[in-house]
């Protein structure tokens, strides 16, 4: 059987993958051109692929072959589902082993955008720190008692909630799906509606998939039902937010700041979010520790191995 990987993976798990398929590893441009794509899925069992690779309508009708899609990803917004359910390919991907690296992420984000600290850096980079340690010089907010919002209130929503608690944060979540009582009194979360999250929260933290409901959630209308003192932090994905309505509520001081970690386009090159000193700006980096790196390219080459051989993948997603 044949594989076929979109960019470089981890060596171990290409050796394992090489023990049992013929493997082939795309080391040109990123992301794969659409065309190079077609063309090498027609021939391809198994498909290991990224979150920027489009795995739309024209790449399916061309895989003739295709069983398993696997991907290094707990979003699969990049695949088309109704297409690969059609034509019975299985999907696997790598939720749970990312949990905890991208709510350590979420809290560095609304610490630094809280205390300054990417914006302190800045003006020591740039020669133009003057003075030290005035009264009103640089000053942040403090975490303790601010009512953070947590949009979304799946495994990482939780993760973050659990840790905004040792700050002393009050969490607010809204979710489609509530928790059960026992769980938001473990957690110490209060459900409250999407219009009350909107009014009432201090920093509002997103942990949703992009899907119709959500996209472009986050836009004017509802960035005037903020706060103007509110932050709002996005480690989901980019799409979520509506980014020139943001750059204009920030620009015209509808909301206060915002630190993200991905983009409606990435990478992000040129935007006025690269100039605006409220703005904290990361990489898409949510599950980038080198272990949860390593694990999730452990899960994926199994969830691959599993699906080719009809077996139950570790994490699938239900079509
Ligand atoms: C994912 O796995 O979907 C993340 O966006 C990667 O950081």
């Amino acid at each position: 059987m044949r594989v076929f990987i979109t960019r470089r993976l981890h060596d171990f798990a290409i050796k394992e993958l090489s023990k049992r398929y013929r493997v082939t590893i795309h080391h040109g441009e990123i992301p794969i051109p659409k065309k190079t794509l077609i063309e090498k899925i027609k021939d391809t069992d198994g498909l290991i692929c990224f979150p920027y690779d489009k795995i739309d309508n024209d790449v399916l009708a061309n895989a003739k072959k295709l069983r398993v899609i696997s991907t290094y990803s707990v979003g699969y917004d990049h695949i088309d589902l109704q297409q690969a359910k059609k034509k019975n390919i299985k999907i696997g991907y790598t939720p749970e082993v990312l949990t905890n690296a991208t709510a350590d992420l979420t809290i560095g984000l609304i610490i630094d955008l809280m205390r300054r600290i990417t914006e302190g850096d800045r003006l020591i980079r740039s020669g133009d720190w003057r003075q030290i340690f005035g009264a009103f010089d640089y000053v942040g907010q403090d975490m303790n008692g601010k009512t953070l919002g947590v949009f979304g209130m799946g495994r990482i929503g939780q993760a973050v909630a659990m840790r905004a608690n040792a700050f002393g944060m009050n969490v607010s979540y809204y979710s489609r799906t509530r928790l059960a009582k026992s769980q938001e009194k473990k957690l110490k979360i209060k459900h409250v509606s999407f219009l009350n999250l909107l009014k009432n929260s201090d920093i509002i933290t997103i942990h949703a998939p992009q899907n119709k409901q959500t996209e472009h959630l986050f836009n004017m209308k509802n960035f005037k039902k903020m706060k103007k003192s509110a932050l709002i932090i996005n480690t989901a994905r980019g799409k979520i937010i509506n980014q020139k309505d943001l750059i204009s509520a920030l620009k015209l001081k509808i909301i206060s700041g915002a630190a993200l970690d991905v983009f409606e386009k990435e990478p992000l090159c040129t935007s006025p979010l690269t100039k605006m000193q409220n703005v904290v700006l990361a990489p898409h980096i949510g599950s980038s520790s080198a272990q949860t790196r390593a694990e999730m390219a452990r899960i994926t080459m199994q969830n691959l191995v599993l699906g080719l051989q009809g077996k139950k993948m570790i994490y699938s997603v239900h079509l």
